[in-house]
């Protein structure tokens, strides 16, 4: 089978990781993809949302199936460009088309499918210019500290956690006069959740779904969960709090009935969904939805996923998802991210990596990185993420941080506490 990866991330080279493993594989190509997916397959010179681009693609490398790593593709419509395109339709494409993408690209449809189907969440009101008054009515019948999201994409920027009303209600003006430009013209109004996070992946043919390995991931930039909220700096896999009796929790209020709940309102979703949850008093929410995997989560999933992942997504495919076996790796996994210096705010791009050669019993999965002049350069906030296996969560963190500590660029930076609260 040929596929054809989107995406230029950790996260899509850790996929293409796992693709590169299968025997079903016969070519691989990866657009536009990093120096790290160079090694797996073919890099496309193209952007992941460039439609005619992957048409062309498609054609020329007679793709079997194409994988979407991130939410753009999708949100923009990939799926429905090839199931309106008579040369491409018949092709798979993992991923929900723009009308299912919307449980990531927007809030306002995810609180409202949520509440639908009886599947736990914060109690929200979604406001625009014309209600803000109801807004304001509903800030004042909450607890501090108060949350405000944009509905549309923001780039991880979107969502405002304070703690003073009256500052709440100026920021929630603002947002509604294009502080994240059309992305907030309308406001979720969130309830305050207080627990500790993780986040649960499934794979979905539309009507049957496998769990993947649940994964924590660390979003803050500082130690101790301190400092500006980033892309994630690391995670771990498996997540000790997520024990059988909460994961049968989250199996019965929120998947089935999400994937029930979709296949109920005639959604075409076949591919991943990313579910944001959060355990309040050993029950399970739901604080958000994604339309595909995390980013750094892929990087320990797919270390724990035994199973062939291109027979997985054939299945995802075919319809026949339930008649797939799915085996985890028993071992913890767990990843750290290093990042350029400045990060989540400016940082420079250009710096020459070294010490990679010296990295041993780790993997290391290629984020933001570049070839120029012969060497290889950070071309991002997010480098690497170095990724090892432990008989227990000690000893693959003890791998990942002395493996992190040889790779050499100016003004690395990783976090050392991954782990620290599980
Ligand atoms: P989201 O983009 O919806 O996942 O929100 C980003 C982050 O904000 C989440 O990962 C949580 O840490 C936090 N957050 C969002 N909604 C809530 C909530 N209702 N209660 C507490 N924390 C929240
Ligand atoms: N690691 C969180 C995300 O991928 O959105």
């Amino acid at each position: 089978m040929n596929i054809l990866l989107l995406g230029s991330g950790g996260r899509e080279h850790a996929l293409a990781w796992k693709i590169a493993q299968s025997s079903k594989l016969n070519q691989l190509f990866i657009a536009p993809g990093n120096p790290g997916t160079a090694n797996l397959g073919t890099n496309l010179a193209f952007a992941a949302d460039n439609f005619e681009a992957i048409k062309s693609a498609v054609l020329e490398h007679h793709i079997h199936l194409v994988l979407v790593g991130p939410e753009d593709p999708l949100v923009k419509g990939v799926v429905d460009f090839f199931r309106a395109d008579s040369t491409i339709r018949h092709i798979p494409v993992i991923g929900p088309d723009k009308f299912g993408a919307q449980l990531e690209g927007s809030k306002d449809f995810s609180k409202k499918f949520m509440f639908r189907h009886n599947i736990p969440t914060a109690r929200y009101l979604s406001v625009t210019s014309k209600n803000i008054d109801a807004g304001i009515a509903f800030l004042s019948t909450l607890q501090a500290p108060f949350v405000l999201k944009a509905d549309g994409l923001a780039a991880g920027k979107g969502v405002l956690i304070l703690n003073d009303l009256q500052e709440t209600i100026i920021e929630l003006k603002a947002m509604l006069d294009g502080k994240f430009g059309a992305a907030s013209q309308t406001v979720v109004i969130e309830e305050f959740l207080a627990g500790i996070e993780c986040s649960v992946f499934v794979i979905t043919d539309g009507e049957h779904y496998k769990i993947l390995p649940e994964a924590k991931d660390y979003k803050r930039i500082g130690e101790g969960d301190k400092g500006l909220n980033t892309g994630g700096m690391g995670a771990v896999s498996p997540v000790p709090f997520a024990d059988a009796a909460f994961m049968q929790k989250v199996e019965s209020r929120i998947i089935r009935p999400t994937v029930e709940g979709l296949r109920s309102e005639g959604v075409n979703y076949k591919g991943f969904i990313f579910f944001g949850l959060i355990k309040v008093n050993g029950e399970p929410y739901t604080i958000e939805y994604n339309a595909r995997m995390g980013d750094p989560e892929t990087e320990v999933v797919m270390l724990r996923l035994q199973s062939d992942f291109v027979d997985l997504l054939q299945g995802v495919a075919d319809g026949n998802l339930h008649e797939k076996v799915i085996e985890f790796d028993s071992r913890t996994a767990v990843t750290v991210m290093l990042v350029s210096g400045g990060y989540p705010e400016d940082y420079e791009k250009g710096k020459v990596i070294s010490g990679l050669e010296l990295v041993d019993n780790s993997i290391v999965f290629h984020a933001g990185t570049a070839q120029k002049d012969g060497n290889l350069v950070t071309n991002g906030g997010r480098v690497m993420a170095v990724s090892s296996y432990g008989d227990t969560k000690e000893n693959a963190l003890k791998q990942s941080f002395s493996n992190a500590k040889r790779i050499r660029f100016d003004g690395v930076y990783f976090r050392s506490d991954i782990g620290f609260d599980l």
